[in-house]
């Protein structure tokens, strides 16, 4: 799916994007243009530097339970 119109983006490369290594939003707007131009798509674009945080402290927490 589309998240940002204006330049075209879609999840998948921004899920792609993500997992090589981008952390921010400033990285996303670098790598991919997503939310340079209206802007509409931050929010839904950011969701996904956030869902992968999450996923990571989960694994991260998983391993530490793990060796306890
Ligand atoms: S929809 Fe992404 S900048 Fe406009």
């Amino acid at each position: 799916m589309f998240v940002c119109i204006c330049n075209a983006v879609t999840d998948h490369q921004i899920k792609e994007t993500v997992a090589a290594g981008a952390s921010t939003l400033g990285d996303l707007q670098a790598q991919l243009g997503v939310a340079t131009c209206c802007g509409c798509c931050t929010d839904l674009a950011s969701s996904f530097l956030t869902a992968n945080n999450a996923q990571q402290s989960g694994t991260v927490n998983a391993a530490i339970n793990v060796s306890n």
